[in-house]
């Protein structure tokens, strides 16, 4: 209940204003966002890249409908990805792309052109693009654009939310050979025509798409916190008899960072999502949202600051 109201407040521009001008929003965004600026991120790359952690970059924006804004998102990843290779971090560091940011509600082709020159980047530097996944109108849109432009940048990494009761169906069509595929629990306010609404069927569908993807070519990518689906996993991947390192445990920056940590020490390949940039409200909620307890912490942070 308590989730789908801050994601229903995550659209509306009044409290957008409020909560992005509120002094007391920037500490909680603090634990979740590496900075605004491209610096704070590598600062925070080189610092995950020490402890043997790989990284994929996000700069935040995302529901763009100005043509100049997504290319200047375009560009910006551009910006990034030269970057990552003047710093040498591109061996460790890929990046993450929300189609919406560049322009996919406008205009589906120019999004289209504006991944293909941020995946041309990536290669260029040595490194490789996953196209986060939005709200389910966009999933179709989504998936089409990544098949379209595996056929030149066969690496591009797709996100599956396992709280679509259509996504064992995709996980099948995408697990082969070369496909990464990130297995998510999914983050946006959906309706129950499409979506699993309870937590345990959420996790449920999880491990049937867990399933699919580790007994079948490709590279899963298992994004969650979930202790149990960390559980899951491994027990999986050893039951399949997947090497370590043919597939990787993927969390949040700022979210169990000791986990991160104990997976690498166990020896398996764990990335760690960085966002970065000025345009962190709907990531934020998103986050907000996960936990009601980071709401309480938001308020109590407000009522001792008023
Ligand atoms: P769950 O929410 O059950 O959390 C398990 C545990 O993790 C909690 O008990 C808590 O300890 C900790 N935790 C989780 N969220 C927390 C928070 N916000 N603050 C503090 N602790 C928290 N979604 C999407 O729709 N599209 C996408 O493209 C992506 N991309 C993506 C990439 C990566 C690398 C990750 C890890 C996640 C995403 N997500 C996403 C978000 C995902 O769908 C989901 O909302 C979050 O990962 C939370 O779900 P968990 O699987 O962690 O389980």
């Amino acid at each position: 209940m308590l989730r789908t109201v801050i994601l229903a407040a995550g659209g509306n521009q009044r409290v957008k204003h409020m909560v992005s001008t509120l002094p007391v929003s920037r500490d909680i965004v603090r634990r979740y966002v590496a900075g605004e600026s491209l610096a704070d991120a590598v600062r925070v790359g080189h610092e995950l890249a020490t402890d043997g952690l790989q990284i994929s970059f996000d700069r935040l924006g995302e529901d763009c409908t100005d043509p100049a804004q997504a290319q200047a998102t375009a560009s910006a990843y551009v910006d990034l990805l030269t970057r990552l290779r003047d710093e040498g971090l591109t061996e460790r560091a890929e990046v993450s792309l929300k189609l919406s940011a560049v322009g996919q509600a406008l205009d589906e082709s120019l999004a289209t052109d504006h991944a293909a020159a941020i995946c041309a980047a990536a290669a260029e530097a040595g490194s490789m693009v996953t196209f986060d996944m939005e709200d389910h109108t966009t999933t179709d849109s989504t998936l089409g654009i990544l098949t379209v432009l595996r056929k030149d940048f066969p690496s591009i990494g797709a996100v599956l939310q396992a709280y679509l009761r259509r996504t064992e169906g995709d996980c099948r069509e995408l697990a082969y050979e070369g496909s990464r595929v990130r297995l998510c629990k999914g983050a946006y306010k959906e309706p129950e025509s499409v979506a699993y609404r309870h937590a345990d069927d959420v996790d449920r569908s999880y491990v049937r798409c867990l399933n699919i993807l580790m007994s079948n070519p490709g590279r899963p990518l298992i994004a969650t916190h979930d202790p149990r689906l960390v559980a899951i996993a491994g027990e999986r991947a050893r039951w399949h008899g997947r090497a370590v390192g043919s597939y990787e445990f993927q969390m949040l920056y700022g979210i169990r960072p000791d986990e991160q940590r104990r997976l690498v020490e166990r020896g398996e390949t764990v990335r760690v999502y960085v966002p970065y940039g000025d345009e962190w409200y709907g990531y934020l909620m998103r986050r907000l949202a996960e936990r009601p307890s980071n709401v309480g912490f938001f308020l109590r942070s407000l009522a001792s600051k008023s």
